[in-house]
């Protein structure tokens, strides 16, 4: 590989750019509106109520030390094993849910550059308890769920979306996480894209954290085919698209 070329392309992970441009030049001082922070659904889509984070917090024995200690990327999953409501609320809780909401500044129980979070979740659910096979978008404002669209063969079409890493289809749920970058860039500019990346990363590491402690395993998926997935969960590739997928099971 071209060294050169290499250079050039670490630009991005450095905060030069910073340097270079004038970020207060932005869309939110120019007093556009603030981008929403939840994408709408609309009145004709089902709707399905989570266990309500407060019921959440007490339901894990394990010990954080013991979730760091024991977190390791696990590919072996039993398709059969039926994950509850409450162990997938407890983990869009402990990826995206809300943790306080003061009117009018939200916080997550991730973190996020200039509290923008730009990600959606996605959920292709195979086995939980009460939903029927499709994809799912997670409401964190709401702690519900809106049902995107029921899918049939939706285990090969995951498998066919991560590049045929079987193991992605066969959990119990796969987690697939889009980006609308310009909720970063609304305030960020050019150097939205690093922080976005950076989000994406807390996102997963808390559910590698939540799924060890509930006794369930997952995988952080990076290599996936951008069109498949994209198509799957329903988003244009232009102004949304998917970052990151983590299939979770037994
Ligand atoms: C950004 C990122 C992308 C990854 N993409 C994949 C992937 O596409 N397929 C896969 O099998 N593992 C993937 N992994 C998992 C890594 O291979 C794994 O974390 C690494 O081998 C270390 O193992 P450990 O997580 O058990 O410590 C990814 C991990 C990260 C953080």
């Amino acid at each position: 590989m071209d060294r050169e070329r290499l250079g050039k392309n670490r630009y991005f992970l450095k905060t030069t750019i910073r340097d270079q441009i004038d970020i207060s030049d932005n869309d939110q001082n120019k007093g556009v509106p603030m981008p929403e922070i939840q994408k709408p659904h609309s009145d004709g889509q089902q709707l399905l109520d989570l266990v309500p984070a407060e019921e959440l917090k007490e339901m894990s024995g394990m010990k954080l030390t013991e979730a760091i200690g024991d977190r390791r990327t696990r590919r072996k999953f039993d398709p059969e094993s039926m994950m509850t409501l409450k162990e997938l609320s407890y983990l869009l809780w402990a990826t995206q849910g809300v943790r306080k909401n003061s009117g009018t500044t939200i916080f997550r129980t991730v973190p996020s550059a200039g509290n923008r979070h730009a990600f959606e979740t996605y959920l292709a659910v195979f086995n939980v308890e009460g939903l029927e096979q499709g994809i799912y978008r997670y409401l964190p404002l709401d702690h519900r769920l809106v049902l995107e669209r029921k899918v049939e063969d939706l285990r090969e079409k995951v498998n066919l979306a991560s590049k045929g890493q079987v193991f992605v289809g066969a959990g119990s749920v796969a987690f697939i996480w889009a980006a609308i970058p310009y909720r970063m860039e609304w305030r960020y500019t050019l150097a939205a894209h690093k922080s976005i990346l950076l989000d994406a990363g807390h996102i997963c590491q808390n559910l590698y954290l939540a799924s060890e402690a509930l006794g369930y395993g997952t995988c952080a998926i990076g290599n996936y085919s951008q069109e498949l997935a994209d198509k799957l969960v329903g988003v244009d590739g232009k102004e949304e698209f998917v970052v990151y997928m983590a299939p979770v099971g037994k």
